[in-house]
């Protein structure tokens, strides 16, 4: 498969579920991109957990969707069973797959859902619960795309004709059902015949930005220039760059948002060029409970991410590692976020409650 490229033109879609509700999660093994097309076939919670954990599924999102069809893979082995065990199953699938990542608010907030829609229907009888479940997990999936889309034409507008667009890691289809949140606006302006060119950070240390957004950018036909994460200073001086898009893992209720390890960063640079930053992401991705981003838990990953970086050893034997996988930029520092339902700017505790507050 090596060198394989997805179909030009077909959207690009990280998971789809395959069959009724007794079929398999299909994922597209992120880990794999750009050399290889693979598609992994996820038949039990533990396979699914197993490519959440190592990013093989990534990007806020797309997590929240894949396990949501994870709890319809914990549900098939009680699904000749009685109504107290596929309930049991159920919550027992739930509670290891939050146990995957920690940061991004998608994955709790979609278990979560799937957990009410099955105490809803307690006491029902397997085949039908099995239907609900398989219901509401295609229902979140279809509910993403519809927000991607939103997203899209509400920040289109922010990409005008000539501009130099920055973005880190991978907030795009890859990273959602389809389409994107960050990118959403890149193919949307795309889309409107807008002509832009736009800046990807490699984004170390697992390399989403060179992996995943320079591909599927190049795959829509969209002009993308890769750069390593530590030229966006130089890149924004000599005037290349009039906008900063980025994604978030979780935005706390007063709008400081956690993304990307170095989207702070880019955050404090943009700032210093006056160069206005947006993130873009959809109200699963707010957690509301969380009152400011010092309370937002980031994931800290293997060292060896860091000192075996390009598929070989890139440090010293033995070497320290330090490896928070995400930061939080503070509200202050972003112009905007946009979301399905408008683009909260200012952004403050007051903003993001008048846009979001009567939103589920
Ligand atoms: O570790 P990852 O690849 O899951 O991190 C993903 C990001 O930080 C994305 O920018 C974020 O999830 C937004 S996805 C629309």
């Amino acid at each position: 498969m090596a060198g394989m490229t997805a179909t030009v033109g077909s959207p690009i879609r990280p998971l789809q579920w395959r069959g009724s509700v007794d079929g398999h999660l299909e994922l597209l093994d992120q880990t794999r991109l750009p050399t290889e097309v693979v598609r992994l076939a996820c038949r039990d919670v533990e396979t699914l957990w197993e490519a959440i954990r190592n990013l093989r599924v990534r990007g806020a999102p797309a997590i929240g969707c894949a396990a949501a069809y994870g709890v319809v893979l914990a549900f098939q082995p009680a699904s000749r069973g009685s109504a107290a065990d596929w309930l049991e199953a159920v919550e027992r699938g739930c509670n290891r797959l939050a146990e995957s990542r920690p940061t991004a608010v998608n994955l709790f907030w979609a278990l979560d859902r799937m957990r009410r829609k099955a105490q809803s229907i307690r006491g029902t009888a397997a085949r039908e619960a099995g239907e609900a479940l398989m219901a509401e997990a295609h229902a979140i999936r279809d509910e993403d795309a519809a927000m991607c889309r939103a997203i899209g034409r509400n920040g289109a507008e922010l990409i005008r004709d000539g501009m130099g667009v920055l973005t880190h890691c991978n907030a795009g289809a890859l990273a959602t059902s389809e389409y994107g949140t960050a990118l959403a606006l890149m193919y949307a302006a795309h889309e409107r015949g807008r002509r832009f060119k736009v800046f990807a950070d490699e984004t170390r240390p697992l390399l989403q930005g060179a992996r995943l957004t320079a591909w599927e950018l190049q795959q829509a036909g969209i002009d993308v220039t890769l750069i390593c994460d530590s030229m966006a200073a130089q890149v924004m001086r000599e005037g290349r760059v009039q906008l900063v898009v980025v994604g978030a893992d979780r935005i706390a209720a007063n709008g400081d948002a956690a993304n990307k390890i170095g989207t702070y960063g880019l955050a404090v640079i943009a700032k210093a060029h006056n160069v206005p930053m947006y993130v873009a992401a959809p109200r699963t991705t707010f957690d509301l409970a969380t009152p400011a981003g010092a309370a937002i838990p980031i994931e800290q990953r293997a060292g060896d991410e860091i000192s075996h970086g390009f598929g070989r050893q890139t440090g010293p034997h033995g070497i320290a590692c330090y490896n928070p996988a995400f930061d939080v930029t503070p509200a202050e520092l972003l112009a905007g976020i946009v979301t399905e339902h408008g683009i909260i700017r200012p952004v403050n505790r007051d903003m993001v409650g008048k846009m979001l507050s009567d939103k589920d």
